[in-house]
């Protein structure tokens, strides 16, 4: 496994590797790397030639009072992690090499970044989708692989690939979760024990709106609110819900009342000073 911290180096590495025929498949995390990531990588290690991970906390989809400065790191774990499945290149660039100075482009998604936790994190999407875009150009991938925790993120970033015609394909992976239920996240390291024991009132609520969904409960705002009140009966540590909303799982469009097309509801949480999010296919 070669590690790479330099944007030119890692381009020109890609450029060389497409001459030779190889495919690459892109993994893009910003570290602390749980076994959700491990399990993009081992799906990216069936797909393509080489795989690419990039380590990388980008500064700008963080908003001004968030965790940047606090956000988990260790890169010595995550390189033994990348070994341990496989990976061909762990790219690690620095911000001065992704963001010089005078840089100042940007890609947007408007109409989908605006709702979930575009409402609450209103620059986060256009930090996302710059940084995927410049990862994309740099490690020129076949194939990249992002988790579906990050329901409204994949959306975002499988909106942008049709709409600026990146030549790649976007493969989701579904939620890998502990034993107990909870989304695993590099976040989860914030949470104190009480709140860590708590934290899987968020999945449990959520598959009791699928199941009175299944038993042909089809109205949003009644499982929506359902969901609102297993948390208020079973979480004691303060939290506030930000969103329980219904969305069509296909255009992301938010389903108002009866559902009728395939659908997801998507949470976000904040127990204690963590902000957590979840989401589950009805
Ligand atoms: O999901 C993440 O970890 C980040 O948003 C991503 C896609 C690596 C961009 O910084």
């Amino acid at each position: 496994m070669k590690q790479i911290n330099n944007s030119h180096e890692m381009q020109a590495f890609a450029r060389e590797s497409c001459r030779n025929g190889k495919s690459i498949a892109l993994v893009p995390t910003m570290g602390f790397l749980h076994e959700g990531h491990l399990e993009l990588m081992r799906r990216a290690r069936e797909k393509a030639d080489l795989v690419v991970v990039s380590i990388f906390v980008n500064p700008i989809q963080f908003g001004p009072n968030e965790d940047l400065d606090c956000y988990p790191r260790d890169l010595k774990g995550d390189l033994d992690k990348c070994q341990s499945v496989e990976v061909d290149i762990v790219f690690t660039p620095t911000p001065k090499d992704l963001y010089p100075d005078h840089f100042q482009t940007s890609v947007a998604v408007s109409d989908i970044t605006k709702v979930l936790c575009g409402t609450s994190r209103p620059n986060h999407f256009q930090g996302v989708t710059t940084v995927v875009s410049k990862l994309f150009n740099i490690t020129l991938p076949d194939f990249a692989f992002f988790g579906e925790k990050d329901f409204q993120q994949l959306a975002v970033i499988r909106r942008m690939v049709v709409d600026l015609n990146f030549p790649l394909e976007i493969i989701g992976v579904p939620i890998v979760r502990e034993s107990d239920g909870l989304a695993m996240s590099s976040r989860n390291a914030y949470l104190p024990a009480q709140e860590r024991a708590e934290a899987p009132a968020i999945y449990q609520a959520l598959t009791y709106a699928k199941e009175l969904f299944s038993q042909g409960n089809k109205n949003s705002p009644e499982l929506c609110q359902t969901v609102s009140e297993q948390l208020n009966q079973n979480i004691k540590s303060d939290f506030i819900i930000e969103y329980i909303e219904i969305y069509d799982s296909l255009n992301l469009t938010q389903i108002k009342d009866t559902i009728l097309a395939p659908a997801t509801i998507l949470i976000a949480v904040h127990l204690g000073k963590t902000r957590l999010i979840d989401n589950l296919q009805l």
